[in-house]
Parts: C-alpha cells; sequence; structure tokens
C-alpha cells in the first residue's frame, strides 16, 4: 500500500512505502541523502550503510528518476527538527529502493521558483516545469478556487451548463478562429470569442441562472494578461438587475480573498463604483488602478466602473466597416431605460449610455457584463443604428432576433477573465503562469508544436488548397 508523502508524520516507526521523483541527492561516502517528492510534499530519505542493496541503487539514482521507496518513519532527533516545514520532524530511512523510470537530467533546475529560467524552455518542457512547487501550488489553488465558485453557484440554484465549441462567429471585438468542415466544404465553424450568445439563449430557454467555467478563443495579439485561448467565468441571469449581479460577483470575489488569500488586504468594502466618464476624466483610462498604496503586493483595490457609452465611432475594426457607429463593448447590451427612446428613435447615439459595467482589479479588467437587449426590435436597433443592411442582419443575428419574439424574459450577467484573476491573486507577472498549458507571445504551443502543417490527405479531405 502506498502512504502519501504528506501522511507519513501520521506512522512513526511503521515501515511504509512511498512513491515519486528524487528531488535532490546527496552522496555523503557511507551515506546517501535524497530529498523524496510526490504530489502531497517532500521528505527527506537516508540510506545507511547497512541497506546495501537500497545503497547500490542509492548510487545510480539521479535527479527526477522515478521511483518507489520503501522505508522506516524515524522521529528526528531534536537538534536535527526543522520546524514548520513539512515531515521536518522525520526522516525516512530507506530498506529498499524500485527505480520505476529513469530520467534524463531535466534542462532547468526545479528546485527553484522558476521565474529564472529561461521561459521559452520552460514552455516546450511544460510537464517538467510542472514538477517544481510553485506550479504545482498555483494549479492545486486553480482547482480549489474552480471549486469554490462551482458551490457558491450551485448552492444558489445557478446551473453549470456546457456550450458548443463548434459554433457560428459570436463577435466581442475580436478575430475568431475558424475550424472547416468536412460534410460542407468550404464552410467553416467558428470557436467562440465567448459563450455570450447560448448563454442568453438558455435564458430564452427557461434556464434563469447559469454559469460556466468557458473556454473561449480570440484571434488577437498576445500579450501578457491575454491569451489566445483562455476561461471565462461565465454567468448570466434572468429576472435581474445591475445590483443583483455586481453583489452576487463581489460576495464571491471577498468569499475567495478571505478564504484563499488571508494575506491579502481589500482596500475598500463595498468595491467602489465609478462611472466610466469620470474614470476617463480622472485617470485617462476605464480601469484605472485605484490602490493607495502601489508597493503593497497583497493590496487589492477592486473597482466598478460603470456606465459605458453604448456606441463609439467606428474605426478599421468594426465587424464589416459599413457604418459610422459601432458598439463598444458587444451588440447584445442594452442601453439605460433613461436612454431606451432615444436608441429606439436612432437618436443621439454617441450620448447613449449602456448598462455595461467592468470589474477591475489593481489596473487590470479582471471582468466585465451587462444587461441585454431582450426584445427582438430593441437588439436588432443596434444593427441598424451599425448601418447593417436588412439581409446581413438577418444573415449574422437572425437567430438572435427571432429567439426574442419567443417571451425571452429580460436577462443579463458578466464574465471574468479567469486567468487574468488568478495571475492577480497569485502575485505572477503574466497569465501564462496560472495556465497548465499555456502558448508564447507569438501564439504557439512549443511542447506540442502547434500551429502544425497538416497533411495534403487531411487538406482534400476538407476541401482545403
Ligand atoms: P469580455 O470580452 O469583456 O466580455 O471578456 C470578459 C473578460 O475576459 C477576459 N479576457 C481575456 N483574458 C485572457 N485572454 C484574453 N484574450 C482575454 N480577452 C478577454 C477579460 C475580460 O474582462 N461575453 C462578454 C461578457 C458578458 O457580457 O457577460 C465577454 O466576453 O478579463
Amino acid at each position: 500500500m502506498r502512504t502519501h508523502i504528506k501522511n507519513l508524520n501520521q506512522k512513526p516507526t511503521e515501515t511504509v512505502t512511498i512513491m515519486g521523483w528524487v528531488q535532490v541527492r546527496r552522496d555523503q561516502g557511507k551515506m546517501i541523502f535524497l530529498d523524496l517528492r510526490d504530489a502531497s510534499g517532500m521528505v527527506q530519505g537516508v540510506i545507511l550503510p547497512n541497506h546495501t542493496e537500497a545503497l547500490m541503487i542509492g548510487n545510480i539514482l539521479r535527479t527526477e528518476w522515478c521511483v518507489e521507496v520503501e522505508g522506516i518513519v524515524n522521529k528526528r532527533p531534536e537538534r536535527n527538527v526543522k520546524v514548520g516545514v513539512l515531515n521536518g520532524d522525520i526522516e525516512l530511512e530507506i530498506t529498499n529502493i524500485k527505480v520505476l523510470n529513469e530520467s534524463e537530467t531535466p534542462y532547468f533546475d526545479l528546485t527553484t521558483d522558476g521565474h529564472e529560467v529561461n521561459e521559452e524552455v520552460r514552455l516546450r518542457y511544460k510537464y517538467l516545469d510542472q514538477r517544481r512547487d510553485r506550479v504545482q501550488r498555483i494549479l492545486k489553488n486553480r482547482s480549489k478556487i474552480q471549486q469554490h465558485i462551482r458551490n457558491y453557484f450551485i448552492s444558489d440554484d445557478f446551473v453549470e451548463v456546457e456550450t458548443p465549441l463548434m459554433s457560428a462567429p459570436t463577435p466581442e471585438g475580436s478575430r475568431s478562429y475558424v475550424v472547416p468542415s468536412r460534410i460542407w466544404k468550404g464552410n467553416f465553424y467558428s470557436l467562440p470569442q465567448s459563450p455570450q450568445q447560448y448563454k442568453q439563449l438558455l435564458m430564452v430557454g427557461g434556464m434563469e441562472r447559469y454559469f460556466q467555467f468557458a473556454k473561449c478563443m480570440r484571434d488577437e495579439d498576445t500579450r501578457g494578461d491575454r491569451q489566445p485561448e483562455f476561461t471565462q467565468l461565465d454567468i448570466e441571469m434572468s429576472f435581474t438587475t445591475e445590483e443583483e449581479i455586481m453583489n452576487t460577483n463581489e460576495k464571491l470575489l471577498i468569499e475567495l480573498v478571505t478564504k484563499f488569500y488571508p494575506e491579502k488586504k481589500i482596500q475598500q468594502i463595498p468595491f467602489l463604483k465609478m462611472t466610466y466618464k469620470d474614470a476617463m476624466e480622472k485617470y485617462g483610462n476605464d480601469r484605472p488602478d485605484i490602490r493607495e498604496n502601489k508597493e503593497d503586493k497583497n493590496l487589492l483595490a477592486f473597482l466598478w466602473v460603470t456606465d459605458f457609452p453604448a456606441f463609439e465611432k467606428t474605426g478599421e475594426d468594426n465587424l464589416d466597416g459599413t457604418g459610422e457607429w459601432t458598439f463598444t463593448h458587444n451588440p447584445f447590451t442594452r442601453v439605460r431605460d433613461e436612454y431606451m427612446n432615444d436608441y429606439m428613435d436612432k437618436k443621439n447615439i454617441g450620448d447613449l449610455i449602456s448598462t455595461q459595467y467592468d470589474i477591475t482589479l489593481n489596473g487590470y479588467e479582471i471582468g466585465g457584463g451587462g444587461l441585454r437587449s431582450y426584445k427582438s426590435e430593441m437588439l436588432k436597433k443596434t444593427f441598424e443604428i451599425m448601418g447593417y443592411a436588412e439581409e446581413k442582419i438577418e444573415k449574422m443575428f437572425g437567430h438572435m432576433i427571432e429567439a426574442m419574439k419567443f417571451g425571452a424574459p429580460p436577462h443579463g450577467g458578466i464574465a471574468w477573465g479567469f486567468d487574468r484573476f488568478m495571475m492577480l491573486m497569485e502575485n505572477e507577472p503574466n497569465i501564462r503562469e496560472v495556465m497548465a498549458f499555456p502558448k508564447t507571445g507569438e501564439g504557439k504551443d512549443l511542447m506540442m508544436n502547434a500551429p502544425g502543417e497538416i497533411s495534403d490527405k487531411q487538406k482534400r479531405e476538407l476541401g482545403l488548397k
């Protein structure tokens, strides 16, 4: 029976078997010391001269070999106890070693936090990078936090629903990745920039409260806080208000910080709210860093930015450059009630204020959402304002406009950039460090060699040249 290393100190004097890796091997001539590691922790093992067979194997062991080790759990003498360290009070007297698999010498040190190692090499050998303490800790925290979030929503009558990855385009202001169809040659699925349309359709479907850890794909220039593929915590509610959505999220954010990062301090509760206009006038940007002390790495200044303009003058990146105006966030956002008449009359477009809100943290946008246009004429108006021809509206958004004709409930929601949130909680310099298998700044997966070429046969099948 295998014992996990973290449980060894509950088994003094017992003979146990552990499985894991050799982290460090120290040859002291007559004795060999091994730091042995599994996913649960570390322990120091010692091979004494009288265990000759174990000593023979101990002589050939190298860093990162995978081993099964039998030994006796001994209390350390008082003077050798390491206080506050897992297994600092015990030592494993190794009686037997079985090599499960040898290892080549890793190309970098796994005993440090790894920030000093060239990142491309770490990404090429991500599975080795993952063996280090820091990466293990981050992935475990990420999992625990996701579990907490799931419990939070499910106990409040939310339902986690998976939505398709192979779909039609949802504009979130970026380019979509596409997947060629074999059966429908010349046609393509789009990978979702977010589940925005699906979550709204779930509201039409009567679900009322939805959440999902959703994979989102956006073909945009990568940055430290952006990846081509990332995770959103996506939320949508029917019969709701901006206040309810904000409170639900704020309460959860406070819970997560208090439970998982007690060393961190939230600057202000309830979180400060600021209009887009005030943010721009006071700070010149819409995600200001309002920390009172920017030296303090444990200070968290959350801020809600509200009242975004609904439309802006179009630039190059309008969906197709037809109109004078384009939506500022996504085309589904509802304008505030007091602007609804002007909006429906297509008047004073530049002055229309939407229900869009962003949640920012220390100068990063970690989430955004709004209430939605839930009547078909209301939704259609956005595309008319953008100057789309009837035919094009029908082709691109006809399904959404039609869905709103079947008693669609008023609804709204939000999505967090979950990786960004984790990056800030873990004090990491970029979101790659909180993802299990990130891509490089140029969008490459160096470990899997993606993107890669496909065979001529595949191309023929897909009707690609
Ligand atoms: P939005 O486009 O603002 O809204 O995205 C929500 C949050 O996702 C994060 N984010 C990213 N994180 C990593 N890499 C990226 N490339 C990336 N792009 C965005 C940001 C952002 O705040 N459907 C709407 C949400 C809604 O209205 O409910 C949406 O996707 O933290």
